[in-house]
């Protein structure tokens, strides 16, 4: 799809915000450079045309920056490859651009390479200090339907911080008052300040993951090519996973509570990519889980922190095992990895990175590859789970999206899960695989429900 820019414009806060430095968290520093991509799309809107709907954004998200300004400042390298945050009010980049496309054109919203234009693009090859937080889009479509794009520093926010953001700056731009005043206070996640302790947990998510048998590096797989898709699972669909996992439960134990929608789902894909990568039986494959830290905390976290407070954990098995097990066996291990993330595994985590001279090895795992080559690719996988966060409903005054999506990943092995837009309780799988696995998953992600 053509995608032309028509303008940009650099958007500050409306109003003097706090100059300063700001030191980040150590689970601010796991994300390094990263931008978190999504798109919502928008049918037509008589009332709006274009030239209105631009200056109502530009006019509202300066507005919004001014509770959120850590959003419209640059990152700094210190030493140790640590960042730091300098809230100076450089200001975020909001882009225009058109398409002859039309919105019916896009296929059911599926995820393809060929949409890419339809989000910002982010330079990396920009010095860090001039590299904005947060990137806007707005693309035309022919019919008069619109896209609205992000991409926001991961560095700075989370899933859950950024869409607290999006949903504020939307009030604002319907003309409504902020409903919540972020909480800016890093220091409830002890940053800048020294380790307390040493860490108490084996942090495995720092360790690099398995390879794959006979493998002594992963040159080859990670220059395989990827394939995005979108797979959905009905209501219906869910609860028979639901079921058949509920149903292995250990009933005697009383106290073990049924099993989640996240924990049912992610042991399904798991299995499912265990099977389809065809690995050996004694193939060791980890999964990571990503976990928002925000109430597992003692004390809780404000609900309006704004940063990331989420944290790796990571489950192991065998590929073999994963694969020809029960489902309820899988659920088990992704339920046993998620409950050890407690407030003390989040305050060991930050003491383990505390006392790392460098940080360069542990950082943008989320990206699934990082400077040293860490590879959550076959044979293992990241599931994260978007399922309870606040994506669909974002209005900024012509009405809710009809559709939103996670941008383009590309990494073999980077999975999400989030709500289907329909609202109806189904599910969407957003998975990256290698081209070679795709159809194996496929069949069994709907085979073996
Ligand atoms: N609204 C409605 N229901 C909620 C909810 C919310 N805000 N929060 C939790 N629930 C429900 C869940 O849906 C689940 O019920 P279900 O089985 O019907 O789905 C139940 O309460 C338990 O939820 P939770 O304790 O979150 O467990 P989980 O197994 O669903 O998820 C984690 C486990 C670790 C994935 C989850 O706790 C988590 O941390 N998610 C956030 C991940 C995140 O931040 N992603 C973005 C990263 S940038």
């Amino acid at each position: 799809m053509k995608v032309s820019l028509k303008s940009h414009w650099v958007v500050k806060p409306a109003e003097p915000t706090w100059n300063g430095t700001v030191s980040l968290s150590e689970f601010d520093q796991t994300f390094a450079v990263t931008h978190v991509p999504t798109i919502y799309y928008y049918k037509f809107c008589q009332d709006f045309v274009t030239r209105d709907i631009i200056k109502t954004l530009k006019t509202s998200l300066s507005k919004a920056l001014v509770h959120f300004y850590p959003l419209a400042g640059r990152l700094r390298w210190i030493s140790g490859s640590r960042l730091e945050l300098e809230c100076d009010a450089s200001g975020v980049v909001l882009t225009e651009a058109e398409t002859a496309a039309r919105l019916d054109d896009l296929s059911d919203f599926l995820l393809s390479p060929d949409h890419n234009g339809l989000f910002p693009r982010v330079d990396y090859t920009i010095p860090i200090d001039e590299l904005p937080l947060l990137f806007v889009q707005l693309t035309k479509f022919q019919c008069g339907g619109i896209a609205l794009s992000f991409a926001v520093s991961h560095a700075v926010v989370d899933g859950q911080s950024a869409l607290y953001f999006f949903s504020e700056w939307a009030r604002l731009s319907r003309g409504e008052p902020l409903m919540f005043a972020p909480c800016h206070d890093r220091k409830v996640l002890h940053a800048g300040e020294p380790a307390t302790a040493s860490p108490t947990f084996e942090h495995l998510q720092f360790n690099p993951p398995p390879l794959l048998i006979g493998k002594s590096n992963t040159e080859n797989e990670n220059k395989n090519e990827t394939k995005g898709s979108m797979l959905k699972l009905t209501k219906i669909q869910v609860e028979m996973l639901r079921e058949k996992v509920n149903q292995g439960r250990n009933l005697e134990d009383s106290k073990q509570r049924s099993y989640t929608r996240y924990e049912v789902v992610t042991a399904h894909i798991w299995r499912c990519t265990c099977k389809a990568r065809g690995h050996k039986f004694e193939q060791p494959t980890n999964l990571c889980i990503c976990v928002d830290i925000r109430k597992r905390m003692q004390p809780p976290l404000p609900k309006s922190y704004f940063g990331n407070a989420i944290v790796d954990v990571v489950a192991t098995g065998l590929s073999g095992d994963i694969a020809s097990s029960p489902l309820e066996y899988v659920a088990r291990r992704v339920r046993e990895a998620i409950q050890m993330v407690t407030s003390d595994y989040a305050n060991s985590t930050i003491n383990f990175m505390k006392k790392q001279e460098d940080l360069s090895k542990y950082q943008d795992i989320h990206a699934f590859k990082n400077k040293e080559g860490a590879f959550y690719g076959n044979p293992n996988l990241g599931v994260i789970s978007w399922i309870n966060l606040p994506l669909l409903g974002l209005d900024f005054g012509w009405g809710k999206e009809i559709h939103m999506n996670p941008g383009i990943h590309e990494f073999d092995g980077d999975c999400v899960i989030l709500p289907a837009n329909e609202g109806d309780g189904s599910l969407t799988v957003a998975i990256v695989l290698q081209d070679a696995h795709v159809d194996a998953f496929k069949q069994f992600f709907y085979e073996d429900i």
